[in-house]
């Protein structure tokens, strides 16, 4: 008898993994693990959502023409038109792939990066070339060194999940300039926001230098909207031509888009939530490096403390759950010494860190 097979690259393509929920756990559950906004969601987003849910009963825009044209006001992108949105960044790392690389193709993307790439290229049958890092930090020289002429796509998170490290940004323009033609290079900004108005606006600009670019970004984090999956990305014409042959045309929901447009108007929230996030961040790494817990400087809103063997940190893991504290555990990241911990609220970081220390004074 004939059983149903799926495709070949399909039964090897391991699903991700996601940050996960604390099973069995009663009374309060510190988040840590999926870098999440932890003032939530803008007021204005929520105000927004509820008049929408209203209207729900009506398909969207299939174009999306209000929400792309206030993602453009918003971040001084000219063209409108050169702007998708989708349901999470997570549909436009598939859709990008589903566009450019298949059976024969390679895809591109260094030793820590964001475990979707790879979920991605797998299941649409194209091989994975993994770069290696230096100090956990993506270089260009290394990446230019592996593209082939079967490379199709190089994905760089900048900064990157989970290291929270990035390159510069002349080495983005260098690594952009001497790409071949053949490559579509994908910066993808899920944590923009957080390192600087400026790197924002360049990363941006890196779009209008060369046709082999396209910026991603998303909702999920600065805008505390993750469960409402939206994302966007801005591209060169052509590619965007592409793109738009495959997205469905209903694929953002009416309460993300009414959710959206009010967030990134929401200068308050956002100024409030970055500041929030700077200091907290650079509490966390000097605390964690007091405790001779070894953390690379981050650019994001999430910190990576090395406990220097695989054994310490699964404990650390164990010991942070025995306290209802979920944090990120990044062996499947090639990371198995480390955690990843998000920036959460003020009373949360304290209480990680005061459970860090007692850990750390006993194991
Ligand atoms: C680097 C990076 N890119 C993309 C995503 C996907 O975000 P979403 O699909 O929620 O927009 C994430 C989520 O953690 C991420 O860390």
């Amino acid at each position: 008898m004939t059983r149903i097979q799926p495709l070949p690259h399909i039964a090897l393509t391991k699903p991700y993994v996601p940050g996960g929920k604390l099973k069995g756990s009663t009374g309060h559950v510190i988040m840590l693990a999926s870098n999440e906004n932890p003032f939530g969601p803008s007021p204005k987003a929520v105000e927004a959502m509820k008049a929408a849910a209203e209207e729900v009963h009506i398909y969207p825009d299939p174009e999306y023409r209000a929400l792309r044209e206030t993602i453009a006001e918003a971040t001084g992108i000219a063209e409108a038109s050169r702007i998708v949105v989708s349901s999470g960044s997570d549909e436009i790392i598939h859709l990008l792939t589903q566009c450019y690389a298949g059976p024969g193709d390679e895809i591109l993307f260094t030793e820590h990066a964001f475990s979707m790439y790879r979920v991605s290229a797998l299941s649409h049958g194209a091989e994975t070339v993994t770069v290696p890092e230096t100090d956990l930090t993506a270089g260009a020289n290394a990446i230019l060194g592996a593209v082939t002429d079967k490379t199709k796509i190089l994905f760089l998170a900048n900064p990157n999940n989970p290291t929270g490290t990035m390159m510069k940004v002349e080495d983005l323009e260098r690594l952009q300039d001497s790409l071949p033609p053949h490559v579509l290079f994908v910066v993808d900004g899920a944590y923009a926001e957080y390192v600087s108005p400026d790197y924002e606006a360049q990363i941006r600009d890196l779009v209008d230098r060369r046709a082999n670019t396209v910026m991603m970004r998303t909702f999920s984090k600065i805008h505390g909207l993750a469960a409402m999956r939206l994302g966007w990305a801005y591209m060169p014409d052509e590619i965007m031509q592409t793109f738009q042959r495959i997205r469905g045309p209903f694929n953002v929901n009416g309460l993300a888009v009414a959710a959206g447009m009010a967030s990134i108007q929401d200068e308050e929230f956002l100024t409030k939530s970055r500041e929030h996030n700077a200091e907290w961040r650079t509490k966390m790494m000097d605390a964690l490096n007091a405790m001779g817990l070894p953390t690379p400087p981050s650019h994001a809103n999430f910190v990576l403390p090395d406990f220097g063997s695989s054994e310490r940190a699964d404990a650390a893991n164990e010991f942070l759950k025995t306290r209802n504290i979920l944090v990120r555990a990044v062996g499947g990241y090639g990371l198995p010494t480390r955690l990843r911990i998000s920036v959460g609220s003020a009373e949360d970081n304290e209480t990680v860190l005061a459970a860090l220390r007692e850990f750390t004074a006993s194991h």
